[in-house]
């Protein structure tokens, strides 16, 4: 078993959709090991998504994530990394394949429902960004 970091994004939350997508993912063999609704500040949104701030879409990737709640959860299940990003889809909702939570939920490249950790340093990295070292243990 291991751990990766989803958010559930303002696009997705605000519309209604939080409830689907989670019923989805468990059904997709994750079980949901910490989860808060938030409203992202600019200032968290700049840092998580740092790896970005030379493309061209930060500013407005920035502004749409500050836009609405949003729900990051850690998620876990074999091969979590790698299993959700299969599950989510490509980032582009019109290349995400048939099935997939972004081809079902997401509204475009930008507005694409959920985000996924890329990598298991990433799902760590990302997981503390949201949640204390003691809601990550109590399920362990
Ligand atoms: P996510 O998986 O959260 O990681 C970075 C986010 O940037 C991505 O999902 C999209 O929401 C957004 N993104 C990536 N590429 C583009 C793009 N070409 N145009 C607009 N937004 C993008």
């Amino acid at each position: 078993m291991n751990r990766t970091l989803t958010i559930i994004k303002p696009d997705a939350f605000g519309s209604g959709k939080a409830g689907r997508i989670i019923a989805h993912l468990e059904g997709a063999g994750f079980r949901v090991v910490a989860a808060r609704v938030m409203h992202l500040t600019t200032s968290q949104a700049q840092e998580f998504y740092g790896v970005h701030r030379e493309r061209p879409f930060y500013g407005s990737l920035v502004s749409f994530m500050t836009s609405g709640q949003c729900m990051p959860m850690v998620l876990e299940r074999a091969d979590a990394v790698a299993e959700l990003r299969r599950v989510i889809g490509a980032t582009d909702p019109a290349q995400a394949e048939e099935g997939t939570v972004r081809r079902l939920y997401a509204e475009s490249k930008e507005r694409n429902a959920i985000h996924a950790s890329d990598s298991d340093d990433n799902a760590a990295r990302e997981s503390r960004f949201f949640f204390a070292e003691t809601e990550l243990i109590a399920n362990a």
